[in-house]
């Protein structure tokens, strides 16, 4: 027998019933972020005739400025955000401070931390992309701005998060901390439909997710755990695992999610750091991971546990099956524990 067509917005509904007490504000705001998403897959779909439609340069037929895709991407969210009335304040990889001001409602339950258009200089070559959300319940009060203590919460108090990867299909995947799940955009009826109920990181972790053209920057502990899984060195794993890198995150998250894997962006020696952001990249990705059974850390420790100090601030990224993670701490802290 086939299986129950349930569109995300029954699926947000069905859930929300869980809840007696909820009042609705935050399946409204995942409908605005739904939206916005598909507003976006939209333009990504168009993005190799952007030359040739005149949709780059400084403006189009009609004298109106024209942006960038990743400009579009947090343009839209934030413009379709701020006017939702569920959001007292948001912020954004593409945005130096926090984004508040009289348009946003001060009423607002909740503050939204984007990353609008991630992996994006894979635009122009025709690879999947995506967007990345993470949402916090304002711990400020409500009925005046938002402030920056609502965003500087751990990972782990975040209430829900998530991505959509404009791929081969455009998927919605998120989670409200319990169960994760996957939605397939039907471009025919412009719907999201539950496609990849409970999703769960498979036992086996069978890929490996990295920029190996970093190796001589990389500290030996994590040269060591690499040769490892490549099948090579002193303790070379028997059936070593594939290397498979994309170059954006989400696409390289939810291949790992489905197929079995560990993604990696480790600090180097120059920059321990790495370069992907807490706030907007590791924290929803963790999120998101954890829920579906895996693990995540920066290589000393949970990412879910950090403490935020600033909007922007970057942090080593090891995420995946929860083993395999577990392992990388063991080896950074093995061979690296002199150097820090
Ligand atoms: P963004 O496009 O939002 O700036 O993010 C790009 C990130 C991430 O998607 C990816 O994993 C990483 O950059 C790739 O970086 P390298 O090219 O250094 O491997
Ligand atoms: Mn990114
Ligand atoms: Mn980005």
């Amino acid at each position: 027998m086939a299986k129950e067509l349930i569109s995300v917005h029954r699926f947000i509904n069905m859930e929300a019933r869980k809840y007696p007490q909820a009042t609705g504000e935050f399946s409204a705001l995942m409908r605005e972020i739904i939206l916005t998403a598909k507003l976006i897959s939209r333009e990504v779909t168009k993005a190799g005739l952007a030359d040739i439609l005149g949709m780059t340069g400084d403006s189009n037929v009609h004298g109106e400025e024209v942006k960038k895709l990743d400009e579009y991407s947090h343009n839209l969210f934030t413009h379709i955000l701020k006017y939702s009335g569920h959001v007292c304040a948001m912020a954004s990889e593409e945005a130096e401070d926090l984004l508040l001001g009289p348009t946003y409602t001060n009423s607002g339950k909740y503050v939204v931390l984007l990353d609008p258009l991630d992996g994006s200089s894979n635009i122009d070559v025709n690879v999947s992309i995506g967007s990345i959300f993470a949402i916090y319940k304002r711990v400020s009060e409500e009925g005046k701005p938002g402030e920056r203590r609502d965003f500087l919460q751990p990972g782990r108090d975040l209430i829900a998060a998530g991505y959509v990867i404009y791929g081969s299909s455009t998927m919605l995947v998120y989670t409200t901390g319990q169960g994760v799940h996957g939605f397939t955009l039907d471009p025919s009826i412009g719907t999201f439909v539950l496609s990849h109920p409970n999703m769960q990181v498979p036992d086996v972790c069978k890929i490996y997710s990295v920029n190996e053209g970093y190796y001589a920057n990389w500290t030996e502990g994590m040269k060591a755990y690499v040769q490892r899984v490549k099948g090579l060195g002193p303790d070379a794993m028997e059936k070593p695992m594939s290397g498979r890198y994309i170059g954006s995150m989400v696409a390289d998250f939810h291949r790992n999610l489905l197929r079995g894997g560990i993604f990696m962006y480790p600090g180097t020696v120059k920059k321990p750091e790495g370069k992907l952001r807490l706030m907007y990249e590791a924290n929803p990705m963790s999120f998101v991971i954890e829920a579906a059974g895996g693990y995540a850390s920066n290589g000393k420790q949970r990412i879910l546990d950090i403490q935020p100090e600033s909007l922007h601030q970057r942090t080593p990224v090891f995420l995946g099956n929860r083993e395999e993670v577990l392992m990388v701490e063991e080896y950074l802290q093995k061979y690296d524990a002199v150097e820090a």
